[in-house]
């Protein structure tokens, strides 16, 4: 049998910026042959105050020194200015962004000279609390239009921000504010989910304080009102947002930073330890996701584009914020969950606003998919053009649940891999010029050279299964783990002398299509969401009662992968439901609700090797149900134990 293509219809294809695979071939060999030419005519396409002296400078090989990556270098340019100042003149009426809230029926649409008002507003505030070129700014709120006007106001005066999702909880917040000196928070008193509103800024204070007990003072904390609902406000040191834009002016210089000053952290979790403050950097993070956003979403002028990410991670800065808007293009911000009033929700809003392109995450597929297409079939999609996938990899029927009743077998869709550290999409098709297989990223944008490795490193040729590396740097890349270039360097780097090592597995086809197999270390991906499974753990044992936990991902019909925990406790300590629901509460304390485990299995002992190290393999069989395949446990110090753990397990689920 062969296998389904999808061919996107001809009268799309008429006004695609790349309409055929010769032309997306040829692009893409003039890109990896020449790529300083390439670059150049991308990066043209923008505002530079000073152009750059050198396209781009590279070290990929810790052997011969210190890992370098340079874009533009000598340029100058603010991604602020190419977001709004530039398109003031030709589209300054057009709406920017469109902001629909929680509940139906409230929403907001802001043109881009009204946007360019607020952000220039609020940079002047930050201005008047001190805030600097290089200062450190966090942001830990809600989907909320002030949210995308901080982040810019924070890039219009050369600020970094650092964005933390509104769901992790104070300790989680504080750790990060710690880790990067944040100077200045931005928050909101609370925020709207579903009929209830959440309080926020109780988090913001805890987290505050612990920073303090750490020694770092957080100078000031500007609260947005979102809910109304009651707040403390620190005298000194909390202010509103609404009585603080008032004095300023809407007239703000942009700040000229150089095209390898960085733009924002972004923290992410990974195999071991603390989370990364992954560091973009201007330049090469406005070119490349500006450049992807236009060809890969086709946006041309007057279509109404939404991606439902939130921005607290990657997918929403990249794609929501600052990719749309330096091309001009109405993006919707979107507050609310996909099953509030009902699961028609997102449907409701596409035929509300006639979206054209729409990118969501295949967890929120199949969530709806469950629910049944009535929800779908209530709706008038014809509006839709393009459909687009991120976070982890699509199965096949939500795939094809996704094509069939959303895209009505018309739309194309892009599967897009990439990743907090790339900045942007890195492998996917082109809607109209590669053909789509479900469950395919299928092949790489222009500029990336992707390679797949054997265990020893060496590339593979042709169809093979392997671990998915980048050869050569593209302009979008993280350029260093904020204040730790060591850990930068031996994350993603020591691995593979010579390549970016980017942690998942992947497959390549026939036809040179990728498939991403997942993760190929201990992170798992929830809902679309990374998580370290060390931090799980370390969470787990910094509650009394707990001895030792070990931490992997299951199969989740919804989630993609749940999070189940092997935990022994201490000897004083009994198993209850009780203690289950403390430490699940606890987890979300120490993290945010998104950590929270699936599965507790108390377990009276680990299956470990005798030199004491805890044999994840076997654990990953027993949760998956995988017991004639536990392979060798000879080597275990006391193979007995995986006896009594396949038991328990079988209770349990
Ligand atoms: C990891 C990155 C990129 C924004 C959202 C997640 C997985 C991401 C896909 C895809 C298969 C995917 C990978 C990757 N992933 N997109 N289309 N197909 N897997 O960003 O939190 O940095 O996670 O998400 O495992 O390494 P992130």
């Amino acid at each position: 049998m062969s296998e389904f293509k999808f061919h996107a219809p001809d009268e799309y294809r008429k006004n695609a910026w790349i309409k055929t695979m010769d032309e997306y071939k040829q692009m893409y060999d003039q890109s990896i042959e020449k790529p300083e030419e390439f670059w150049t005519q991308m990066a043209d396409q923008f505002y530079w105050e000073k152009r750059w002296d050198s396209v781009r400078d590279y070290n990929y090989s810790i052997s011969k020194g210190p890992i370098n990556i340079e874009w533009f270098k000598g340029g100058k340019t603010n991604i602020t200015y190419n977001c709004l100042d530039r398109h003031l003149k030709d589209r300054g009426d057009q709406t920017a962004l469109i902001w629909e809230g929680n509940s139906i029926g409230e929403d907001r649409e802001i043109s881009y000279k009204e946007l360019y008002e607020m952000v220039c507003q609020f940079a002047n505030v930050l201005k008047s609390k001190g805030v600097q070129k290089g200062d450190r700014v966090a942001i830990y709120m809600p989907m909320i239009p002030e949210l995308a006007v901080t982040m810019l106001a924070c890039a219009r005066i050369g600020a970094i921000h650092s964005i933390v999702f509104g769901g992790f909880s104070a300790d989680a917040l504080s750790n990060r504010i710690l880790d990067s000196l944040c100077k200045v928070l931005v928050t909101s008193d609370g925020v709207m989910r579903g009929a209830k509103a959440v309080p926020l800024k109780g988090n913001a204070d805890t987290a505050m304080d612990l920073c303090e007990k750490q020694g770092h003072l957080v100078e000031c904390c500007v609260v947005v009102n979102r809910t109304g609902s009651e707040v403390e406000m620190k005298q000194g040191r909390d202010v509103w947002w609404h009585e603080q834009i008032q004095a300023q002016s809407m007239d703000c210089p942009v700040e000229w930073m150089d095209a390898e000053d960085p733009l924002f952290i972004l923290y992410t979790s990974g195999s071991t330890g603390t989370p990364k403050g992954v560091q973009h950097n201007v330049g090469g993070y406005m070119v490349y996701t500006g450049i992807t956003f236009r060809y890969i979403f086709d946006y041309h002028d007057n279509d109404i584009y939404w991606c439902t990410a939130d921005i607290g991670w990657v997918t929403g800065h990249s794609y929501i914020v600052y990719g749309p808007l330096s091309q001009g293009a109405t993006s919707i911000m979107f507050e609310g969950v996909p099953n509030y009033p009902d699961p028609g929700r997102f449907w409701a809003t596409v035929d509300k606003w006639k979206v054209n392109q729409f990118y969501t995450a295949p967890t929120a597929i199949r969530a709806l998919m469950a629910q049944g297409e009535q929800w779908v079939e209530k709706y008038d999609l014809s509006s839709l053009r393009l459909l687009g996938s991120v976070g982890e990899p699509i199965n096949p029927e939500a795939w094809k649940w996704y094509f069939k009743h959303v895209g009505k077998e018309r739309c194309p869709i892009v599967d897009t891999w990439w990743q907090t550290e790339t900045g942007g999409i890195m492998i996917t098709a082109l809607p109209y010029a590669i053909d789509q297989k479900p469950g395919s990223a299928t092949l790489p944008f222009f500029g990336v050279n992707p390679v797949l490795l054997n265990e020893e490193g060496k590339p593979l040729e042709g169809a093979c299964d392997g671990i998915l590396a980048i050869q050569e740097p593209w302009p979008g890349q993280m350029r260093t783990v904020y204040n730790n270039h060591e850990r930068f360097e031996k994350v993603y780097f020591q691995m593979f002398d010579g390549y970016y090592f980017a942690g998942d597995g992947c497959r390549r086809d026939e036809d040179g299509y990728y498939w991403i197999t997942g993760r190929v270390d201990d992170v798992i991906n929830v809902s679309g969401h990374r998580m370290g499974t060390a931090e799980v753990e370390s969470a787990l044992v910094s509650h009394k009662e707990v001895a030792e936990a070990a931490v992997i991902g299951f199969p989740h019909d919804i989630k993609g992968q749940g999070i189940y925990a092997f935990v022994t406790l201490n000897v004083s300590a009994t198993p209850s439901d009780e203690l289950l629901s403390q430490l699940k509460l606890h987890v979300r304390k120490e993290i945010g609700p998104i950590a929270t485990p699936d599965i507790i299995h108390f377990a009276p002992a680990l299956p470990k090797t005798r030199s004491g190290k805890i044999m994840r393999r076997i654990l990953r069989k027993i949760a998956t149900d995988e017991f004639d395949s536990l392979g060798d446990i000879s080597t275990l110090a006391d193979p007995e134990v995986v006896g009594s753990l396949i038991e328990n397990h079988k209770e349990l689920t």
